[in-house]
C-alpha cells in the first residue's frame, strides 16, 4: 500500500520525505487554510520535495471553472493531481481532465455507487472518507471493502482506492487488509505507525545488556 501524507505543512512533508516512505501528498482547502499560506506557493513547494502525486483541490462548483482552476494548478508541476468533488460537475471535470492526461483525485466519496461513478469517469484516485463515516456511526472501513470488491469485479476500471480521513493506526492496518491501494495519513498518525511499547522496552533491555559488556563497535 502506498502512503500519502494528508497535510499542507511543508516542514512535516520535508521530514517525512527523508524516510523514503512518502509516495505522495494530499491537501484540501481546510488544510491550506490551516497552513495560513498561499495555496499555489504551498503546492509548488510540496512538488519540489515529493515526486509522487500531490493533490490540489479545485474550489469552483461548476465544471468550466473547475477546468480553469485545474489549468493553473497543472502548470505548477507535472505531478499535481487535480482533486475534484464527487458531484456531477466534478465527474464531468474528471472525465475532461483524465482525457487530457491529468491525474485526478475524486474526493468526498461516501458510497460505493459514488466510487463506481468516479471510476467510470476515469478517476486516477477515489477518496472514500473513512473517519467521517465513523463519526456519524457508520462503518467507514466497510466502504473500502465494498469498493475493493466492486473494482475487482471490473478489472478494466483502473482507479486506485485512496483511503482518506484516516484517524488512527488501526485505520491504516484495516485499509491495508481491505486492499486499499493508497492511504493518505495525517503526519501524527504516520509517525505513530512505528511505535510499540515492546519495541522501546526491548531496545532499553538490549542497550542495558550491551553496556554491561563494556564493548563498543566504534
Ligand atoms: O484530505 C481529505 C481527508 O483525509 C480529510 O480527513 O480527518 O478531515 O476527515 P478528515
Amino acid at each position: 500500500m502506498k502512503f500519502f501524507v494528508d497535510t499542507a505543512d511543508i516542514v512535516d512533508i520535508a521530514d517525512l520525505a527523508e524516510t523514503g516512505l512518502l509516495d505522495g501528498v494530499t491537501t484540501n482547502p481546510s488544510l491550506i487554510a490551516k497552513s495560513g499560506r498561499k495555496f499555489l506557493d504551498v503546492i509548488a513547494e510540496i512538488c519540489a520535495f515529493v515526486s509522487g502525486p500531490v493533490s490540489a483541490e479545485v474550489t469552483a462548483l461548476d465544471t468550466a471553472t473547475m477546468l480553469k482552476e485545474a489549468r493553473v494548478l497543472r502548470r505548477i508541476a507535472s505531478n499535481v493531481a487535480i482533486k475534484v468533488p464527487l458531484t456531477w460537475d466534478g465527474l464531468k471535470a474528471c472525465k475532461a481532465l483524465t482525457d487530457d492526461g491529468a491525474m485526478v483525485n475524486v474526493t468526498l466519496c461516501f458510497t460505493a455507487n459514488q466510487a463506481l461513478l468516479a471510476a467510470k469517469a476515469g478517476a486516477t484516485f477515489i477518496s472514500p472518507f473513512i473517519g467521517r463515516l465513523d463519526d456519524i456511526g457508520q462503518d467507514g472501513m466497510q466502504l473500502i471493502r465494498d469498493i475493493r470488491r466492486i473494482y475487482d469485479n471490473y478489472p478494466h476500471l483502473k482507479t486506485e482506492i485512496l483511503s482518506a480521513s484516516i484517524r488512527n493506526a488501526d485505520h491504516v492496518t484495516q485499509a491495508a487488509l481491505a486492499g486499499s491501494d493508497v492511504a493518505t495519513v495525517p503526519p501524527s498518525v504516520l509517525r505513530d505507525l512505528v511505535k510499540h511499547p515492546l519495541t522501546d522496552k526491548g531496545l532499553d533491555a538490549f542497550l542495558a545488556d550491551w553496556k554491561k559488556t563494556g564493548q563498543s563497535v566504534l
